[in-house]
């Protein structure tokens, strides 16, 4: 596996495979790897020629008082994982390489930045990803680049994004991967101290109860958010927003009818967590 820095050296590594007509894919990262992340890496290493990972702690897609100084940071473990799963070439260029002086673009999505996360973290966040996931794109030139479904609005709003901007690259989102108990694999989980650990397991719990009362036949967005948000009560966590949108346009439904995004943010004691699941009926109520 190559440890890249810069533009020029990423550019010479894959010139010669992009000439021989080498597939390659794309894995953004900001690094802490875990499972969620390795599937990603195993799921671009099944479907492509040439692998690159980047590696990049954003500062612009976090907020004043967010955890960009505690964000953890281990580039070496990183390596060894992404060397382990066969990865091509680790790109983790330095903050200057990324936002040079005088740096003054930005790419922001509209509309879908501003529910749910974007009313959280404010729709900025959303520009920060967008704006360096699209530089990656600009630097690597993926074929395809994989997301996780663990964050379904960045998914949806890359996915926006690349359309808008009629970027030559195919997007695969890669299912959120969990804990035996069901917690979704997150950096941010490093944070949880023990009994905040146990008490994590209510969002997953949360969207269980809504497929639950999905299976059963309820299709009152009102009423599974209910159950969602009753399964949640008992585990004492500070709910941020439990909501029932369109996967592709965050829109609220109005009939659990179709694809349906069920998504949940909530803080455990002082860490934010989020995690959504994605129900399919055929529409028939009961
Ligand atoms: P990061 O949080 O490091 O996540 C990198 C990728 O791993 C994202 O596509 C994310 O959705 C995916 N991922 C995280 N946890 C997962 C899980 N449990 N199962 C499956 N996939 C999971 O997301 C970012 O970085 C940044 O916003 C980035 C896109 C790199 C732009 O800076």
């Amino acid at each position: 596996m190559k440890l890249l820095r810069t533009v020029p050296d990423l550019r010479a590594a894959l010139a010669p495979r992009r000439r021989a007509g080498e597939r390659i894919g794309l894995v953004p990262t900001m690094g802490a790897f875990h499972d969620g992340h390795l599937a990603l890496m195993g799921r671009a290493r099944q479907t492509c020629d040439v692998v690159v990972v980047s590696l990049f702690v954003n500062p612009a897609q976090f907020r004043a008082g967010e955890d960009l100084a505690a964000y953890p940071r281990d580039e070496a473990r990183d390596a060894a994982l992404a060397a382990e799963r066969g990865i091509d070439v680790l790109f983790a260029p330095p903050l200057e390489t990324v936002y040079p002086d005088g740096f003054a673009t930005t790419v922001a999505v509209a509309g879908l930045t501003e529910p749910l996360e974007g009313e959280a973290r404010g729709p900025e966040h959303f520009h920060g990803v967008t704006t360096v996931v699209c530089k990656l794109f600009n630097m690597v030139g993926p074929d395809v680049a994989f997301f996780g479904q663990k964050d379904g609005q960045q998914a949806a709003v890359v996915r926006r994004m690349v359309s808008d901007l009629d970027i030559p690259v195919e997007i695969e989102i890669v299912p959120t991967v969990r804990e035996p108990d069901g917690l979704a694999l997150s950096s941010r989980n490093a944070y949880l101290e023990p009994a905040d650990r146990e008490r994590a397991i209510a969002l997953h719990r949360a969207l269980d109860a809504a497929e639950v009362a999905v299976a059963r036949g309820e299709r009152s967005p009102g009423a599974v958010h209910d159950a969602a948000v009753g399964a949640l009560a008992p585990f004492d966590v500070e709910l941020e927003y439990l909501a029932l949108v369109r996967p592709d346009t965050l829109a609220p439904v109005d009939a659990v009818e179709g694809d349906v995004l069920v998504a949940v943010a909530a803080r455990v004691g002082p860490t934010r967590l989020i995690d959504n699941t994605l129900i399919h009926t055929n529409g028939r109520p009961r």
